[in-house]
């Protein structure tokens, strides 16, 4: 059978639970081997997104293929060839760690046998050997998450979907963590992974799509991403409301957020020295005083300021 390029193909998928849109109208390729990373904030429709992909969800319009089978056509076919784990994932809480891990090579059509031998090479592999016999509601976090993770394993998916696999982990088990995705992505599996994290995106994906509202509001490699948002931020906080839209009125169009309650503006900056000095002098010709200011320098939260900005703006303008 001749395969596509791209393992997963999703055409404008769109997906509303009641009046609440979800997702609207995502588009997303991945091509073989490769991974993915969907980069969003909670809420954004990660996991509505995985969870379609994977079959467990139905959606309103659009198209989903995994392998060039579609998932509403053909999802017995495309289970065939796809591993889940992540917030949706299906370890049971009573059984044993080993037992979930067998259960699921059972599951996987697995002789008893080689579950059980599958079995102890994940447990061994995941580090859970010790806990193998305790049931999975009595495991840490980080411990479920690393049987979450070997259950979805269990017979090596040339196509795996992880769900923010690493929210929640201290550090050292994020970067445990990592290191499994990336034995995965040697052995030439194609990763959709979610997160919330820009870094871990950063470590592990080929590709970044990041979403929002159910929008995909930028896509490409790391670098690519930065070097849009990769700028610094300044913030100058007024003394009241009154210094702050006198501020916001000297900056005009610089402006990418305001916060009310803390009489704050924020505006993005190319070349920090200069900016700064630029903005200081603006405000003083216009003799609007400062209760304080500073530079951060961009993170998450900052991209998707930066990524949104330009509506907020456009809802700010639209309200003059
Ligand atoms: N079963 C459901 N019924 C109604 N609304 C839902 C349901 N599941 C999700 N939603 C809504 O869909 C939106 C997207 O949720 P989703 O779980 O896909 O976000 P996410 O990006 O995975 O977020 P997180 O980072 O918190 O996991 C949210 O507004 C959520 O409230
Ligand atoms: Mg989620």
């Amino acid at each position: 059978m001749a395969k596509t390029d791209y393992v997963i193909e999703v055409k404008n998928l769109k997906k509303a639970y009641g009046s609440n849109q979800v997702l609207e109208g995502i588009n997303l390729k991945v091509e073989r081997g490769t991974m993915l990373a969907l980069l969003g904030p909670n809420g954004a429709g990660k996991t509505t997104t995985v969870r379609i992909l994977s079959t467990l969800l139905g959606f309103d319009e659009g198209m989903v293929t995994i392998e060039g089978h579609d998932v509403k056509k053909d999802a017995d076919a495309v289970r065939k060839v796809i591993g889940l784990t992540g917030q949706s994932a299906a370890v049971d809480e009573l059984l044993t760690g080993r037992e979930n891990l067998v259960m699921m090579g059972r599951l996987y059509r697995l002789t008893k046998r080689s579950a059980q031998a599958r079995a102890e090479e994940l447990l061994e592999q995941f580090d859970l050997v010790k806990a193998a016999g305790r049931p999975a509601r009595t495991y840490s976090g980080g411990m479920r998450r690393r049987l979450d993770l070997a259950v979805s394993l269990i017979a090596v998916p040339p196509v795996i979907f992880l769900d923010e696999p690493t929210t929640g982990l201290d550090p050292r088990s994020r970067i445990a963590m990592w290191d499994i995705i990336k034995q995965l992505m040697e052995a030439g599996t194609t990763i959709l992974l979610t997160t919330q994290y820009l870094d871990e995106a950063d470590q592990l994906a080929d590709r970044i799509v990041v979403i929002d509202g159910g929008k995909v509001i930028a896509e490409g490699t790391a670098a690519e991403l930065k070097s849009k948002v990769g700028k610094d931020r300044l913030e100058l906080t007024l003394k009241d409301g009154k210094g702050l839209i006198a501020a916001v009125k000297v900056l005009g169009k610089q402006v990418v957020d305001t916060d009310d309650k803390e009489h704050s503006a924020t505006i993005i900056i190319n070349d920090t020295n200069k900016d700064v000095q630029k903005v200081l002098e603006a405000l003083t010709k216009a003799k609007v005083t400062l209760a304080s200011m500073a530079v951060h320098k961009p993170t998450l939260d900052d991209v998707f300021l930066s990524l949104t900005g330009k509506q907020k703006k456009a809802q700010t303008e639209e309200e003059k």
